[in-house]
């Protein structure tokens, strides 16, 4: 019987986690968000409405629900605004719902400057980053000089430490001729994020621990995917955190125990916004329906995502890796029309089969995929919640990819609404 349960996506991102989380959290009282900043875009739809979450977690919209973001995660004081005040709008109570921990490090305008101004200087080499400043904000994190949220509770220091960001900066923002926000605005600007975030500064490795005794349900939602991990992604098209399951303990503050089921979504197919090698991408009409009938656009940027068929080995690994206890698979809807399918279940490196990835993208454009051809279903599952009422084919789809990635599928999403799913196994029993 889990009463924690961790969310996180398989693949390269945009899997429907956010989906999940909601959904999930009719039975938890705690959402944990643990890495990754606003980079990520999570949907939600309930009834006619959506909405689109970028740093507050996907349980906010619940009442009854604490929602926090933890150390891990790295925070753009403007983003948070924005998206409190759209909530705010909508009647949700966010202040009420939301803390955040002061370990946090600020993302501020020079990060956004400096990532956008990496990437037009890298040319054929961008990553095709979201252009959020995460890169930096991380790189200053390690390099030990980032500005945290708890700083700005004295904020004679503040300004202190913000000259030597500066400091270290300036050349680079020289070298790229970036235009970013002024020290003297910048420090105008603190006191106004001090005002804002202070009031909800939190312990988070204490609520959690809190919540955990009481026997309270909580759910710790990744953002990204694994194939974006700084370390197990196809580097160095990745983000710049560790988006797998180990970070939502390093990312939180709470011990491996807190973990006790894993969820990985997966995608009946594969998607994939930005650079990097993606070995099953279609470039064909299979492609572009799986683009048209899945409104495949990024919830960030709005960048079209390229499309591919399931990559079994790559899904294998990530299951491996994250240690997942049950898959979801999203989407399968969107594959309704399509006359056959495909199934990448190894590929070719070198004239040599293998079925792990190898590692990085230098290796991995080098993959060709081998597939094994179904017929498609030609028939509806959205909206179908009962596993019974699943045409045969497409049982018979799901069943192959449970076998080939190694780990059960306990639940089927049939679309983007929050009661459209099927439910084999609920993580929290
Ligand atoms: P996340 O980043 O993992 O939370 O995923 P995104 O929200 O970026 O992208 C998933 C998109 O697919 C969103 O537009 C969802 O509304 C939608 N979606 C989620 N699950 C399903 C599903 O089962 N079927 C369909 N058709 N759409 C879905
Ligand atoms: P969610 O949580 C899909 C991708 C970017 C780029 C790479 C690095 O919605 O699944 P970054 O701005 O992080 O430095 O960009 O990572 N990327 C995502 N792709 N879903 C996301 O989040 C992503 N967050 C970052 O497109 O290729
Ligand atoms: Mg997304």
């Amino acid at each position: 019987m889990a009463k924690s349960v961790l969310v996180l996506g398989l693949q390269w991102g945009d899997e429907g986690k956010g989906k999940l989380v909601d959904l999930l959290t009719e039975q938890a009282e705690l959402v944990v968000r643990f890495q990754g900043g606003h980079n990520a875009g999570h949907t939600l739809i309930i009834g006619d409405e959506k909405t689109v979450l970028h740093l507050v977690p996907s349980g906010i919209l619940r009442d009854k629900v604490h929602c926090v973001i933890g150390n891990g995660v790295v925070v753009s004081p403007e983003a948070l605004f924005e998206e409190m005040e759209m909530l705010t709008k909508r009647g949700v109570p966010v202040e009420e719902r939301l803390s955040i921990s002061g370990a946090c490090p600020l993302i501020l305008p020079l990060h956004i400057a400096l990532d956008q101004a990496r990437e037009i200087a890298a040319g054929k080499d961008a990553i095709g980053t979201t252009g959020r400043g995460i890169g930096p904000a991380y790189q200053d994190k390690v390099a030990r000089r980032a500005l945290r949220i708890q700083d700005l509770f004295d904020l004679e220091r503040f300004d202190e430490k913000l000259d030597s960001l500066y400091a270290h900066h300036s050349s680079n923002l020289e070298r790229h001729s970036v235009e970013t926000t002024s020290l003297d605005a910048m420090k105008e600007m603190a006191r106004e994020y001090a005002k804002r975030l202070l009031p909800l500064v939190g312990d988070v490795p204490g609520m959690i621990d809190s919540y955990r005794k009481q026997g309270k349900r909580v759910l710790f939602e990744g953002a990204q995917g694994t194939l974006l991990d700084v370390d197990h992604g196809t580097y160095p098209f990745v983000t710049s955190s560790n988006t797998v399951a180990g970070a939502a303990c390093s990312g939180s503050g709470c011990g491996p125990n807190a973990i006790e089921y894993v969820l990985g979504i997966a995608k009946a197919y594969t998607t994939r916004v930005g650079a990097g090698p993606f070995p099953t991408e279609l470039f064909d009409e299979a492609g572009k329906e799986l683009g048209e009938r899945g409104h495949e656009f990024g919830a960030t940027t709005g960048r079209q995502r390229r499309c591919g068929w399931f990559d079994a080995p790559a899904v294998k690994r990530a299951c491996i890796i994250n240690g997942v206890t049950g898959i979801c698979v999203t989407k399968l809807d969107v594959m309704d029309t399509l006359k056959t399918v495909k199934i990448c279940t190894a590929y070719k490196l070198d004239g040599v089969e293998i079925d792990v990835p190898p590692l990085g993208a230098d290796a991995l454009a080098k993959c060709e995929p081998v597939y094994e051809e179904m017929p498609g279903w030609q028939a509806q599952t959205e909206g179908v919640t009962d596993y019974a009422k699943l045409p045969t084919v497409a049982v018979a789809y799901l069943e192959r990819l449970e076998e080939l990635v190694g780990v059960p599928v306990h639940m089927v999403s049939t679309g983007p609404e929050r009661n459209q799913n099927v439910i084999v196994e609920l993580p929290f029993a």
